[in-house]
């Protein structure tokens, strides 16, 4: 009995210890919430109220994130803020914010935040690919050479511009085999625009319905709809979750599959490297690693040519093929506006010739459509996130160096204070009263500043060159037993339609 009380009374105090410590920790932590979360900034934007530890990410919905953000604009205004856990973000919307944030502060708004998560992809201090790399100077190097090597292709080969009209006529080789049956053009649209990366950068191309292309393409979407998740962004907030056995693995299946899919692709190429002789954008990037030390302080080593690669692939084929895709379902919807640009592409080009950009001057309404295909498809609604270098002003707010900026350039292609008509897919929205071809400011799709689309020459070429090569080949229709196709897209950072199917028939 004795023994038992003693017992008894040890375990009481031993309890009263575990409470007076689960006290202390909670006081403890909840000190630590409040000195982690914003400071009492005067000026800084208004926004919810934020809670301990998760912030306001509550207020959002994740599955259907725009309608928690239309609810967010109507009660704050263009500008205000949000926390993901202890990260302050900062969203901007409609055409005059975003400008001021990307062109005028496009400097100060130029970092992209940092991502823990993709240290296991092996993102680090020198190798950071570019889309999500640090603002300075090895972001800077990196994206100078991507632009020349890009636009220097070719030397003394086939240009980039020939590569493009050879694939859009392998592509029409592949709809004529679908012979007017119905079909859904999405492997084979996404299967020539990845070639068009593929060539440039590992000199090579899949064959259509390639097994190993499809596989691809699977790992890709699969990357793509884990970014967009819940996990991947609680991650990114709370980093030391990472540490957990297990938890990057398995947030991040997709994402290592698709770069060890890169891997497979650059060993390849290192196999039959011959420096005499620069065959691509790899390369000529080996060729930058050979020179030695200062190159590797710039971005040159090997673990960047696969995150640069990965980027390339990634920013490269799927946003081009999805717009790709939206054009060709409004030309399903608007029968009308097909046949206006194939009467413009008969009376320029013919029926014979390939399209050259040479064209695109003589052709204003086919111009307009393609530019119009991107404002109403708007394929990155929210942009990528932009992040403060320094201490900025934004609409007379303050806006502190380090702040996650959302920039949502959807609230740019439809703003209704610059479109006639915002909601509509409407052409004439890049055409003057003489029917030339004009471009209001508010054309963003590709955003603007510093952080610009780096492949945003080549993917108006594509999507010129495809576009038009398609319709003067084909003429798309809606299979009869089909419904008609949604216009509301599929969200995960990247918006595309759902999935719809086409008869093509040849013209
Ligand atoms: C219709 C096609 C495309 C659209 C709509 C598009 C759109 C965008 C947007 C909105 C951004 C974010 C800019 C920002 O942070 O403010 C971006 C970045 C980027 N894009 Fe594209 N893009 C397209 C095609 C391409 C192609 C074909 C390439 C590759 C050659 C490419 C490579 C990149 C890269 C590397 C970045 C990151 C730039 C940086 O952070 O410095 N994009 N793109
Ligand atoms: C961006 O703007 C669109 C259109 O105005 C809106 O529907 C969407 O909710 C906005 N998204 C964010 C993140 O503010
Ligand atoms: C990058 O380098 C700096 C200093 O050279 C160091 O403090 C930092 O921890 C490094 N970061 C990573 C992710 O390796």
């Amino acid at each position: 009995m004795s023994l038992f009380l003693w017992l008894a009374s040890q375990l009481s105090s031993c309890w009263s210890n575990i409470s007076i410590l689960g006290v202390f920790l909670t006081v403890f932590t909840l000190l630590l919430d409040f000195m982690m979360r914003r400071k009492n900034w005067s000026h800084y934007p208004p926004g919810p109220v934020s809670l301990p530890f998760i912030g306001t990410m509550l207020y959002i919905d994740f599955r259907n994130p725009h309608l928690s953000f239309n609810k967010l604009r109507k009660k704050f205004g263009n500008i205000f803020h949000l926390q993901n856990c202890w990260t302050n973000v900062v969203v901007l919307n409609g055409y005059k914010t975003v400008k001021e944030a990307l062109v005028q502060r496009s400097e100060d708004c130029a970092d992209r935040p940092y991502f823990p998560a993709y240290e296991h992809l092996g993102y680090g201090n020198k190798s950071e690919g570019i889309v999500v790399a640090r603002y300075g100077h090895i972001w800077k190097e990196q994206r100078k050479f991507t632009l020349s090597t890009l636009r220097n292709f070719g030397m003394g080969k086939k240009s980039l511009e020939e590569r493009v009209a050879e694939e859009a006529g392998f592509l029409c080789s592949a709809i004529n085999s679908e012979k007017g049956r119905p079909f859904d053009l999405r492997f084979l649209v996404n299967n020539a625009v990845c070639n068009v990366i593929c060539t440039t950068v590992f000199g090579d191309r899949f064959n259509y319905g390639d097994e190993a292309f499809k596989k691809l393409l699977q790992l890709f979407e699969n990357s793509l709809n884990e970014e967009a998740g819940f996990l991947p962004q609680l991650l990114n907030a709370v980093p030391i979750l990472l540490r957990i056995p297990g938890v990057p693995q398995k947030a991040f299946r997709g994402q290592k599959a698709f770069m060890d899919f890169i891997d497979v692709l650059i060993d390849k190429h290192k196999e039959t490297w011959n420096p005499a002789y620069t065959r691509d954008f790899t390369d000529a990037f080996l060729k930058e690693m050979e020179k030695g030390k200062a190159a590797e302080e710039n971005g040159f080593n090997y673990n960047n040519l696969r995150l640069v690669t990965a980027d390339l692939f990634a920013a490269g084929s799927d946003t081009t093929s999805t717009t790709l895709r939206w054009g060709i379902l409004y030309m399903l919807l608007h029968p009308e506006v097909q046949s206006k640009v194939q009467a413009e592409i008969d009376k320029v080009i013919g029926r014979e010739r390939s399209p050259t950009m040479k064209d695109q001057v003589s052709m204003p309404y086919t111009n307009a459509v393609i530019h119009e295909v991107q404002r109403f498809g708007d394929i990155v609604p929210i942009g990528l996130p932009h992040r403060t270098y320094r201490d900025t002003m934004l609409q007379g707010f303050l806006i502190p160096k380090g702040t996650t900026l959302i920039t949502n350039l959807s609230s740019v292609l439809k703003d209704e204070t610059v479109w006639e008509k915002p909601n509509q897919f409407y052409p004439e929205h890049f055409l003057d009263a003489n029917g030339q071809f004009v471009k209001p400011e508010a054309f963003l799709p590709f955003s603007a500043g510093r952080r610009v689309c780096l492949g945003e020459q080549l993917a108006r070429m594509e999507l010129f060159i495809f576009f038009t090569t398609l319709l003067q080949k084909f003429t798309f229709v809606l299979p009869e037993d089909q419904p008609r196709p949604r216009q509301d897209g599929r969200f995960a950072l990247i918006k595309s339609p759902h999935p719809y199917l086409v008869q093509a028939v040849p013209r």
